[in-house]
């Protein structure tokens, strides 16, 4: 709901009243503010409460305020069989740096929200803001048993979500993934929002509300449906933020990259950086199943990426990614292996 819309809504619910008086006073003696029954006014640069960071309108009807766009990236993580909802605040005015396709730059003032849900029920929302200093605060908030009444900023994380094997993950892991990209914005990039599937703020929608510092082609990821699919999941599972050529990523000491990048999807499949440093590359982990090559072409079940993705351990020994997952991602595992299966073994 508008602004303007929840203001006559008010004063329609206050005129209404007027014939109680008792609860007349109650209802519009200045309770019903949009945040209410939280009070934000010392929030400043870190909200302690999600009703105070900007995403609603009103926290009572969760509008979601008008300066906030919803967002959906084509290729996206696997984060145990939640659903999730992200949204995007740019400051009035304001445009995306986009002088380098593969490393945005976001303006000071930046919001974006990622919100978790099992079936309806709102379980997480992580909230990132870019400081004046450049620096982007990171936190989360764990939603109340119920979904709706509160939710409270978490800062140690939760390894068992109400029995659900679900983590939310502590503060201090936030930017192990996010280093990985120059701005620490993972799956907003040019590759993800140009994406088949893409939904709100794509691309195409950025350009259309001149958002963009400068004009980019949609970039398209190379290949049939299979390998586009394969090379999506590998882009969004580890590419963005660890297994890339940032110095800063996690996983850049290993070489291998999954990362799509814009200026290298010119040169096919066998361009993409996935391609370069993983198909019949060796693998510097030996799997215990006696794989020992990165992807082996046409052999799922001798490559060690394949291994390890459809692993898990809580020691995190094995499994890939090691943070943020407890179970396997089987649509994204029958995705790598047909793919993996498809690619041509060398003569
Ligand atoms: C295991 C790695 C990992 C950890 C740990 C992690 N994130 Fe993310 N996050 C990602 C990836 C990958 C994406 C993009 C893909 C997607 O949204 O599905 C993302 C997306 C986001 C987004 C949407 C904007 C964007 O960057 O795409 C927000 C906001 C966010 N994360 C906040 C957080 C916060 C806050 C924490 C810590 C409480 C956190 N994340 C911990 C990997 C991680």
């Amino acid at each position: 709901m508008g602004r303007r819309a929840e203001s006559l809504r008010v004063l329609a619910v206050c005129l209404a009243l007027v014939v109680i008086p008792a609860v007349t006073l109650v209802a519009c003696s200045g309770r019903g503010g949009p945040n209410e029954p939280f009070d934000c006014t010392n929030s400043g640069e870190h909200p302690t409460e999600l009703a105070c960071t900007g995403l609603y309108s009103s926290w009572s009807s969760k509008d979601v305020a008008t300066d906030v766009l919803p967002f959906t990236p084509g290729f996206a993580a696997w984060s145990d069989g939640m659903a999730k909802q992200r949204w995007l605040a740019l400051p009035a005015g304001t445009k995306i740096d986009t002088t380098n396709p593969d490393e945005w730059v976001f303006p000071v003032g930046t919001r974006v929200w990622k919100e978790f849900r099992r079936g309806e029920q709102r379980v997480e929302t992580r909230f990132a803001m870019k400081l004046a200093s450049g620096e982007w605060l990171r936190t989360t908030y764990r939603w109340s048993a119920d979904g709706e009444s509160a939710a409270a900023e978490l800062t140690t994380g939760e390894t068992d979500v109400g029995g659900t094997g679900y983590e939310i993950p502590a503060l201090a892991t936030c930017a192990t993934c996010h280093r990985g990209r120059a701005d620490g914005v993972l799956g907003f990039d040019a590759v993800t929002m140009a994406a088949p599937g893409a939904t709100g703020l794509t691309l195409a929608e950025l350009t259309r509300r001149d958002l963009l510092s400068a004009p980019l082609a949609a970039p398209v990821v190379p290949g049939d449906a299979q390998a586009v699919a394969a090379l999506g999941w590998l882009h969004a599972s580890c590419g963005t933020a660890c297994h890339n050529a940032s110095p800063k990523a996690a996983a850049h000491f290993t070489g291998l990259n999954m990362r799509l990048d814009v200026a290298t999807l010119a040169a096919g499949v066998e361009g993409t950086n996935a391609y370069r440093t993983a198909v019949n590359v060796p693998s510097n982990f030996s799997a215990p199943n006696g794989a020992h090559v990165r992807i082996a072409a046409g052999e799922p079940d001798a490559s060690t990426l394949v291994f390890r993705a459809s692993y898990r351990d809580r020691s995190g020994q094995y499994q890939m990614p090691p943070l943020g997952t407890h179970s396997v991602d089987p649509q994204g595992v029958a995705t790598l292996r047909a793919w993996v299966g498809s690619l041509t073994r060398p003569l």
